[in-house]
């Protein structure tokens, strides 16, 4: 089945249909997540500010830094209610423009299933956020029809209606998500194996190199 093209250009019409839904969902997102207090937040995909919004009502945040790559978004979330205490700024979650472990917890919410790169997306969040802090992601189980829309879409299906796919549907499987968390997590200790043996092999082999490298160099007499 074809696919529908979605984008969030609209911050209007995305407040108007979802805002209530995401606002409705965030808050067991955070009961089940369970934060530290005083927790550098990144949310990734903000939209209009929902999850970072709530993040500031209830999870008594150091920061929280919000990324969407829809301008029109990041403007709404700028005007929004977590305004002047979130920073809001266009970027994409795959090219995430921060330092490495710049957050303590990096959150995606209702995202991940419109990445195409979500194994990159993954990486990223991985990469940005400390060693020892959170990356967590939600989405609606499209797959199952477990979305807002799900009931209008079934319905029409009944009346023959041959209704598009939502983008990444398969992917919104919990199993899916899982996998790709592993998939995620394997190929993070596959980096992590090949760093200590590149480290073993450089200590064995170029200790004396390494020392002349950072010996430190004699200043000259001459001027
Ligand atoms: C369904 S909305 C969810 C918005 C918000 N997180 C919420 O809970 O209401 C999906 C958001 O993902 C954003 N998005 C799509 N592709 C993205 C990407 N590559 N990187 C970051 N965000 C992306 C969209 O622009 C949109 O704002």
């Amino acid at each position: 089945m074809a696919e529908l093209p979605i984008k969030f250009d609209d911050s209007a019409a995305y407040e108007r249909a979802m805002r209530r839904w995401s606002r409705a969902v965030a808050p067991i997102f955070l009961q089940w997540l369970a934060p530290p207090a005083s927790a550098r937040w990144l949310d990734v995909g903000c939209g209009v500010g929902v999850l970072a919004h709530t993040v500031l009502e209830l999870g008594s945040p150091a920061t929280v830094v919000g990324i969407d790559p829809e301008v029109a978004q990041i403007a709404q979330a700028s005007r929004g209610p977590a305004a002047g205490r979130a920073a809001f700024q266009v970027a994409d979650a795959c090219r995430l423009p921060f330092a490495d472990a710049s957050f303590d917890i990096a959150a995606a919410a209702l995202v991940l299933n419109f990445i195409a790169e979500r194994s990159q997306a993954m990486a990223e969040m991985r990469r940005v956020t400390r060693g020892g802090g959170s990356v967590a992601a939600y989405v609606w189980d499209f797959a199952e029809e477990l979305s807002p829309s799900g009931p209008l879409r079934r319905a029409m299906r009944r009346f023959g209606v041959d209704v598009p796919a939502i983008p990444g549907t398969a992917e919104s499987r919990i199993e899916a998500l899982r996998s790709c968390l592993s998939r995620q997590r394997s190929s993070e200790s596959r980096r992590e194996l090949s760093r200590s043996a590149w480290r073993t092999r450089t200590s064995k082999t170029s200790g004396k190199r390494r020392r002349q490298a950072t010996a430190p160099r004699r200043r000259s007499s001459r001027p």
